[in-house]
């Protein structure tokens, strides 16, 4: 084999004349009888090879085999306006195969109906699509434009380990079983957190890493089991300082990455403004279509279900009441009503009057009132839901989401950043206890450590989220770095002396070491690839990634291990899934 002279996407019509050696896939073959085309691709692009005199060789190849091609450039003459390569082709002398390839199980080019099973389960073949690789190309950059803003400001990279204690992120922990101390797990990461404020403890001041971090939860579209943070802690900055570096990192790898300006600095919204308007807290900002808080609905003669519910809330949709059938609405309220509201109600506006059987409870003047209020015109319809009010709210904030896409809300292209703050430190775990919002080291607000006793829920975070395009896309928070009042937090959180004790130990006696104040936050890597490269599905810009059941079907992983392995880790299987 003999090194290329040029790679598939380069050449153009100013090279015309020229001898060339290329090397690549032969994406598509073409036999017209007297001259055969070759469609010939690699990382870079493809170029089309003309062949005069089809040989056995030529003869012998097919889809997929990589061959070796000398020739001349020439100029095509039917151009192909959608290819960089697409005003020459390559008039072969010698053709090389330089090895053959089985027939691939799904044609390998960006629109395929294969089942995305299949493509994961040759997922090296998958990945020679040109737009797989756009999206890995994609990732590579973002790690890279993070390299470049993050080393100027004294950012170092620092590993933290993989094999460790659990760190409490909100979720089940993948844990690996001890060979040396039979009985005794470690658990891989859900995030270097712990690790990271200890590097604060030991002075580093500024950390970064771009780490893969694991959590054993329910998958969606953007989430994966094992998955990638660019993970930052700094000392001595203020929560503002915090939010213009970060934001700062953002602008510049929007720019360095798809070459798009960020507004700085971005909004701050609180989260219970978010909650309001957008019945969410990663809300998607590109379109308006906001929530209506119609309390005042409560003075009607509804039923007490109704009038006595903690909040009502309301949800115009434009311009659909004539589009949303019953059936629809069945769906719609299936929706809402994941989220435990009391009722679901629709009323349309047609003929310039308001329509629903619900309206029999509201009388002339509340009926005004709620026209005033909601400001509907023909054939738009209103959405109501009543109960708790993050129950109401999340219920239509996921209708208005729905809506959003369905109708086409969403300027193509346009991108909406914002920051997302002031958490509740806590809420309520349903048995009358807490769990964090965020996690467990997320500093109090200073102003609100009076009530941690009395009343946590009234305690607010120094914590923030930042949404783009309607993605939680960075979370981060300022750390207690009190160890007296990181007990309390423990404490509040249901754990016992002998827990922490068991658990955080030696994360507590840090804290009494000169602990800096101290605070970052963690962009997910895979969910920000996903923004830049235009798709929904998160593995598509993973190269080796899980399906849904939290499997890799190239690989098969998880699979039974041999019953020696077990034994030799002093472990018993009880139940085997098939
Ligand atoms: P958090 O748990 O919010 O915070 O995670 C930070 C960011 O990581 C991404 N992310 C995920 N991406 C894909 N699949 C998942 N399963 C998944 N889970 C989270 C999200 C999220 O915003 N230690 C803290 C950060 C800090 O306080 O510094 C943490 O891990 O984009």
């Amino acid at each position: 084999m003999k090194n290329r002279t040029h790679n598939n996407g380069e050449l153009r019509i100013s090279d015309i004349g020229k001898n060339v050696h290329l090397i690549g896939w032969v994406a598509k073959k073409r036999n017209l009888g007297s001259i055969v085309f070759i469609d010939l691709r690699d990382r870079y692009g493809y170029t089309q090879i003309l062949i005069n005199e089809e040989n056995d060789v030529v003869k012998s190849i097919k889809s997929e085999y990589l061959i070796e091609v000398d020739g001349v450039v020439e100029k095509r003459s039917a151009p192909n306006p959608s290819l960089p390569t697409g005003e020459i082709e390559v008039v072969a002398k010698v053709i090389n195969i330089i090895n053959t390839s089985k027939q691939p199980p799904f044609l390998i080019q960006d629109d395929t109906d294969a089942l995305e099973d299949t493509r994961l389960k040759y997922r090296y073949l998958d990945l020679r699509r040109p737009k797989m690789q756009n999206y890995l190309f994609i990732r590579h950059q973002i790690c890279k434009a993070t390299r470049s803003y993050l080393e100027p400001l004294d950012f170092v990279e620092i590993e933290t380990p993989v094999l460790t204690l659990s760190s409490p992120e909100g979720a089940r922990d993948y844990l690996v079983p001890s060979r040396i101390k039979k009985g005794s797990f470690y658990a891989l990461p859900q995030s270097p957190q712990i690790f990271k404020q200890l590097l604060m403890v030991s002075g580093f001041e500024r950390y970064f890493q771009i780490v893969r971090c694991f959590r054993d939860e329910d998958l969606r579209a953007d989430r994966q089991p094992d998955f990638t943070q660019i993970d930052i802690e700094t000392s001595f900055l203020s929560q503002d300082e915090i939010l213009s570096l970060l934001e700062g990192l953002i602008a510049h790898i929007f720019k360095e990455v798809i070459h798009y300006e960020v507004k700085l600095p971005l909004r701050r919204l609180p989260y219970k403004e978010a909650i309001a308007r957008f019945g969410s807290d990663k809300p998607d900002t590109r379109f308006a279509m906001e929530l209506i808080d119609l309390d005042f609905l409560k003075n009607s003669d509804s039923p007490d279900a109704f009038k006595n519910s903690e909040s009502i809330v309301g949800l115009v949709i434009k311009n659909q009441a004539n589009n949303i059938s019953r059936k629809v609405l069945d769906e719609l309220n299936l929706t809402a009503r994941k989220f435990n509201i009391h009722s679901f109600i629709a009323i349309k506006y047609l003929n310039q009057t308001l329509e629903g059987s619900f309206l029999k409870y509201f009388n002339d003047d509340l009926q005004k009132e709620l026209l005033n209020k909601v400001n509907m015109e023909e054939n738009d319809i209103l959405l109501l839901a009543n109960g708790k009010y993050r129950d109401a709210h999340f219920a239509l904030g996921a209708i208005r989401s729905l809506y959003g896409k369905k109708l086409n809300l969403i300027p193509q292209g346009s991108h909406d950043l914002l920051y997302i703050i002031d958490f509740p430190l806590f809420q309520e775990d349903g048995n009358g206890g807490y769990v964090s919002e965020h996690h467990p080291f997320t500093r109090p607000r200073d102003e609100d450590l009076k009530y941690l006793d009395s009343d946590p829920l009234k305690v607010y975070g120094s914590c923030y989220d930042m949404v783009i395009d309607g993605y939680e896309t960075l979370s981060g928070s300022l750390r207690i770095y009190d160890q007296n009042v990181q007990k309390k937090i423990f404490e509040i959180l249901g754990l016992s002396d002998e827990q922490v004790r068991a658990k955080f130990g030696y994360f507590i006696d840090a804290l009494q070491y000169g602990t800096p104040p101290h605070g970052g936050g963690a962009f997910g890597l895979d969910r920000l690839t996903m923004i830049l490269s235009g798709t929904e599905n998160i593995r598509d810009v993973i190269a080796f990634p899980k399906n849904l059941s939290a499997t890799c079907p190239m690989t098969n992983a998880p699979m039974p291990v041999d019953d020696a392995q077990l034994e030799e880790l002093g472990i018993k299987v009880i139940k085997k899934e098939d």
